[in-house]
């Protein structure tokens, strides 16, 4: 049992004293204890050491105590256990030297066996449970089959990833049979995932808001419905698409247990457009982490009374950036925490 449920009530959408709270990238570089270990080991040692893994993902839960902890890892440890080469690059961000942009490439491109090429990421989860003695949820994930296509085909970070949607559109099947690919091993990477011990799935589909309605449909949502449908009664399933207003009906009636959205839309019309029923997660911009500790609490309240206390969890609409100050970061959870309906 956990002992700190409130997250997972949240999930259920059941009545709670107040909303729970968490941040997308909460084990990040804005902590000063993350930086430590951080000048001591690159980015996938950390990601691959079950030692430095946990160690990171409790950082924030022993300093701020939110209510759920998401495992420290990355979305493009996928690709990498797929035969696909990715390097973090200081600076830059994520780097693919051979990426993927024909038939041939395709070919080297393998659904691997787990426990085989991830099971560091299990090892890690059974530590973490360890260090977190149940006192909150613990939170596993994967990227969308469209997201990481965008990084193994693009290359690099990328703000409109042209060269992926390229790949989609002058050759569709290629695309699918990759996107396919990337589907089959994320369901058996996430029921690994669960079996090793966590509490609940994010997926995030950081880059869906780079598709039209339409083909949002055909590149993405039809590969993480895929994925819902194998995992939901498994765990519940939180699905995040920054910038996918346009498919909140659609995620709605997924049989995900809860939608993430980001900052671009109003808490009304994110309710309006999910049909007034389903948890939802997020939204406080993450740059508004720079406002006084006084205004973010006056904003987080503010969202708490738009949104509703249940059936929503608290985060930000994106990943905290790494110079937020810490007393900004206290503001935001202890402003959750103090939440009282007025
Ligand atoms: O949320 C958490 O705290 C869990 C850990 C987590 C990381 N990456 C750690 C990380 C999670 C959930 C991710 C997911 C991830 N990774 C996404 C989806 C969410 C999102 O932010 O859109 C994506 C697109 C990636 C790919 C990725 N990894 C990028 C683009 C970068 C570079 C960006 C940057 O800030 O430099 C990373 C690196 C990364 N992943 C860092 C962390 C803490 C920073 C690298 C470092 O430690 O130096």
């Amino acid at each position: 049992m956990i002992k700190n449920d409130l997250f997972l009530r949240a999930l259920k959408g059941e009545t709670v004293s107040r909303p729970p709270v968490w941040m997308m990238r909460q084990a990040g570089r804005y902590l000063p204890e993350f930086m430590e270990i951080r000048e001591k080991y690159d980015f996938f040692t950390r990601c691959q050491t079950p030692e430095l893994a946990s160690e990171i993902t409790v950082q924030p839960i022993r300093r701020y105590g939110m209510d759920a902890a998401i495992l420290f890892s990355d979305i493009l440890v996928v690709p990498q256990a797929m035969n696909i080469e990715v390097q973090m690059k200081a600076g830059k961000g994520p780097w693919v030297p051979n990426p993927i942009r024909n038939t041939k490439d395709l070919e080297r491109v393998i659904v691997p066996d787990i426990d085989e090429s991830l099971g560091y990421v299990m090892d890690a989860i059974t530590m973490t449970k360890e260090k977190l003695q149940d006192e909150v949820p613990l939170i596993g994930f994967a990227g969308s089959p469209w997201t990481i296509l965008c990084y193994v085909v693009e290359g690099e970070g990328s703000k409109n990833f042209a060269k992926a949607k390229q790949l989609c559109f002058s050759q569709p099947e290629l695309a699918h049979a990759l996107l396919q690919k990337i589907t089959d091993t994320t369901i058996s990477y996430l029921k690994a995932k669960i079996k090793a011990g966590v509490n609940a799935i994010q997926l995030f589909d950081s880059w869906g808001g780079l598709l039209s309605p339409e083909d949002y449909q055909t590149f993405s949502w039809q590969y993480l419905q895929q994925i819902i449908d194998a995992i939901k009664n498994e765990s519940p399933v939180i699905v995040f698409g920054k910038g996918c207003w346009y498919a909140l009906d659609t995620m709605a009636k997924s049989g995900a247990s809860a939608i993430g959205v980001d900052w671009t839309i109003t808490p009304q019309m994110a309710r309006k457009l999910s049909g007034n029923n389903i948890t939802l997660q997020g939204n406080f911009d993450p740059t508004r982490l720079y406002s006084s500790p006084a205004t973010i609490k006056q904003m987080v309240k503010e969202m708490i009374d738009a949104f509703g206390k249940d059936k929503y969890i608290v985060n930000l609409g994106h990943g905290i950036l790494p110079n937020i100050p810490l007393e900004n970061a206290a503001a935001f959870i202890e402003a959750v925490k103090e939440y009282k309906v007025d």
